[in-house]
């Protein structure tokens, strides 16, 4: 175990509560593309013509098509190493998990006390009478009506023209005010809110690790930047503690 990773997991064993912020670089490892990697999402497709509110409204079954085919690439994916190991440390410590991603593999992976900041691509939400179904599963015919008023159904994930409704955000600041610990998993740190997290908890003088293949915006902030993949680096942890 190298020494940043032994500062890692003792830092886990001392901990009486951990904040987690998950980007896509904590799924690659189960082989889903990252957005803004060598081989990311963004290469290949634009997000404002995508995943975007107003696209929807002109062409909603032009983005229904996108969703269908990432689901269709995530419905295989299992959760990995670093899926599995938070969720065992949340049978151990108080542990909250805030991801960015949407591809529900942290649920799958038995982690319960998570929220998922940008939603859930298994989840439709109705425009008109808001009911939220979830379910594992590709749409035949899209886009889909609702089941109670005949609306359209959408992906019940954040676009880029929406915004976070305040009291989330309030309710991980709260977290993050009462954690020892905050570590910041495979994320480019470009997207707002959650690229802030990190810096606040360095306010708030908590004890803020990074783990991503690369440098990230807000690198020299934090107390520990561990190069290296995420996946690895939870499998060579010790979770007898
Ligand atoms: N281990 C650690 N880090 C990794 C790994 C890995 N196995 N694979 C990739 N990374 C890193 C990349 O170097 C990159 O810094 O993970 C990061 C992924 O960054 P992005 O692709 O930008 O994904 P993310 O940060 O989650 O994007 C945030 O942007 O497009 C929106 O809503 C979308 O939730 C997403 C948000």
């Amino acid at each position: 175990m190298t020494d940043k990773i032994q500062i890692l997991q003792d830092k886990i064993i001392h901990s009486k509560s951990i904040v987690v912020l998950t980007g896509a670089g904590v799924s690659q490892e189960s082989g889903i593309s990252t957005f803004r990697g060598e081989d990311g999402l963004w290469n290949d497709f634009k997000p404002e013509e995508l995943a975007n509110y107003g696209s929807f409204i002109k062409s909603p079954k032009i983005v229904w098509d996108w969703y269908e085919w990432r689901k269709d690439i995530i419905m295989n994916a299992q959760p990995n190493a670093c899926h599995y190991g938070l969720s065992r440390i949340e049978s151990k410590k108080n542990i909250l998990i805030v991801s960015q991603n949407v591809d529900g593999l942290h649920e799958e992976a038995g982690s319960k006390n998570l929220i998922e900041l940008h939603g859930n691509i298994w989840e439709t939400i109705c425009i008109k009478c808001m009911d939220v179904q979830k379910e594992k599963s590709l749409h035949k015919d899209i886009p889909p009506d609702c089941s109670l008023c005949n609306g359209l159904l959408r992906p019940n994930v954040v676009w880029f023209d929406e915004i976070i409704p305040a009291s989330k955000i309030d309710n991980i600041s709260e977290k993050i005010n009462h954690c020892d610990l905050f570590l910041i998993l495979g994320t480019s740190g470009l997207v707002q809110p959650a690229s802030l997290f990190g810096v606040y908890a360095k306010q708030k003088n908590k004890y803020v690790i990074e783990i991503n293949l690369d440098e990230t915006p807000n690198n020299h902030f934090y107390d520990l930047h561990i190069t290296d993949k995420v996946g690895e680096v939870f499998n060579s942890l010790n979770y007898d503690f």
